[in-house]
């Protein structure tokens, strides 16, 4: 396993990423992390950049026992300037010109009993093109470095310790416009380190069931909410790997759910991957309290709360039928499908009082019930779940399925919600999402769906020889890869013109189709 220790740049998590296309086992934590608390060694570490200078007062600075542990060590900007300011603090100066952007480094070689120290850029050629991004630079190399790498502006790009396996550099090989930097990682990772090319899906599936066994043990029970996405149903799919029905999914249709998907999802879910699983109709509570409610924030909390309630009552329930099976003990567990942008997002470094905290969106169940967490897809990203999705042999559709917000239809009818608001956008969002799917772009699309507008903005339409005010249907597609900024759909023109057609000849009460051409930002994906 290799190190990663984070210090808060922006980058950090791509670092661990990168290792893992190169199928080597990494893990991330903050800067701060005590190598004593630990229960593994790793076989490397790597300093990530950040946002500090390593010379003011608050600079965040690794375990001094990171330098003592004799394994290879890697600084990658901010860490670079760490490792020379651990051995002699004197060295780190602002740089009088901030570096960010593209930049040629050259590399330098060295001979004789030298050359071990040009290993970290081995056959990446004399030019590298890479990618810089700080302020700050060596004045002067620490004791026992050499330069192994630099610019006109950073003599020392790249440096190296001639009696100790300690490397830094001042640009950030993770990101992909430092296109040798994964090379770069590898030279550093498996030639460097050791470490071994050894991590795949299948061992990941292997390992996490055995993990899974251990922690539940012979008898105990995991609960969990599914929606039919990705993450809740593989997560889901995992746990049955491992312990069969003494998991318990519940799904709860909440009222807003698009059409028919309840009953998709029970079928998906109980025929196609076994999965034991309890369907609560809620629907006729949910929409009984979000009745008169137009607030996007209120209609949020409203659905949150009665969604713990719902699932707290069910939870109980099904905990008292298992108590009576001779097989099984308590429900001990409550499964969550977090994923590892989340856990990043909840332990990153973000200051020296920085505190972290377990990332869930679920505290209240967790204590409510006396529940432990347990999160199998934490190590992963998302493309990586869904690798692991089809290895589960879950359906390539649901692998592949947009995201959908747990508000639901809720935030895509604009105001109050009615009975014939949520028939329009169910009919709507199927149609749009049916004439994606036909014209083959469904992958390329991130997010899409259909949303109406309030019954106080009704437009007019002649229809047959008749006036109508009808309903305004507004059609959203965006192409994103963080869901954090997103750029609306180029669809063509006839693929609109055939949608708009279908929509309001099909759709009872729509009488106007618009697309959405805003991008986020200023936008958001979602209308409110
Ligand atoms: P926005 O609208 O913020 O959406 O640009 C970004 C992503 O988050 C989803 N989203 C939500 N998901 N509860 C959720 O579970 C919510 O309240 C919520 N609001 C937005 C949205 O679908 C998109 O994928």
């Amino acid at each position: 396993t290799i190190l990663v220790l984070d210090f808060g740049s922006q980058y950090s998590h791509l670092i661990t990423r990168r290792l893992r296309e190169l199928n080597v086992y990494s893990e991330m934590l903050p800067c701060t992390q005590k190598l004593a608390d630990l229960t593994w060694k790793p076989k490397g570490i790597i300093l990530s950049g950040g946002p500090y200078s390593v010379y003011s007062s608050d600079a965040p600075h690794a375990d001094p026992a990171v330098f003592e542990l004799g394994v290879p060590i890697l600084g990658i900007c901010y860490g670079l300037q760490e490792i020379a300011w651990s051995l002699d603090n004197k060295n780190v100066v602002s740089g009088e010109k901030r570096e960010y952007g593209h930049a040629t480094v050259k590399i330098q070689k060295h001979s004789g009993k030298e050359a071990h120290i040009d290993r970290l850029f081995q056959d990446l050629g004399e030019d590298l093109e890479v990618w810089m991004s700080h302020g700050d630079k060596l004045s002067q190399l620490p004791a026992g470095f050499e330069p192994v790498a630099s610019t006109p502006n950073a003599p020392f790009a790249g440096i190296a310790s001639t009696d100790r396996p300690l490397f830094g550099i001042q640009f950030h090989p993770e990101v992909t416009h430092t296109p040798k930097g994964k090379q770069l990682l590898s030279n550093f990772a498996v030639t460097i380190c050791g470490a071994r090319q050894d991590w795949t899906m299948e061992k990941f599936v292997d390992k996490e069931i055995e993990r899974i066994r251990a922690m539940v043990g012979p008898k105990g029970q995991v609960i969990g909410a599914v929606s039919g996405g990705v993450d809740s149903t593989v997560a889901a799919k995992l746990m049955k790997e491992a312990i069969g029905d003494r998991f318990h999914a519940v799904l709860v249709d909440n009222g807003v759910l698009r059409l028919d998907e309840a009953k998709t999802v029970k079928k998906t879910l109980t025929e196609h991957l076994g999965i034991n699983l309890t369907v609560i109709d809620s629907t006729d509570l949910f929409l009984g309290r979000l009745k008169g409610v137009s607030d996007p924030e209120r209609k949020r909390k409203i659905i949150g709360n009665t969604f713990i309630e719902v699932f707290q009552d069910t939870a109980k329930s099904i905990a008292e039928a298992a108590k009576d099976s001779p097989k099984a003990g308590e429900i001990e567990f409550l499964l969550q499908g977090t994923l590892y942008p989340d856990v990043i997002e909840s332990i990153s470094f973000k200051g020296p009082s920085a505190t972290i905290k377990t990332h869930h969106n679920v505290g209240g169940l967790l204590e409510n019930m006396h529940l432990k967490l347990i999160e199998p897809l934490r190590e992963l990203f998302k493309d990586e779940v869904r690798a692991l999705g089809t290895n589960l042999g879950i359906p390539e559709e649901l692998v592949w399925r947009h995201p959908f917000p747990g508000p639901g239809l809720a935030i895509r009818i604009i105001g109050e919600i009615n009975e014939e608001q949520l028939r329009i956008a169910r009919e709507a969002d199927k149609i749009f999402i049916d004439e994606i799917v036909a014209a083959g772009l469904y992958r390329k699309i991130s997010q899409a769906f259909a949303a109406v507008f309030p019954d106080t903005a009704k437009a007019v339409g002649v229809m047959g020889d008749k006036r109508v005010h009808g309903k305004v249907v507004t059609l959203r597609a965006v192409e994103t890869t963080d869901f954090m900024t997103a750029d609306w759909y180029p669809f063509e023109f006839d693929f609109l013109k055939r949608v708009s057609r279908r929509i309001v000849n099909e759709v009872d009460g729509a009488c106007r189709v618009t697309y959405d051409i805003t991008s986020k930002p200023p936008g958001t994906i979602e209308m409110e």
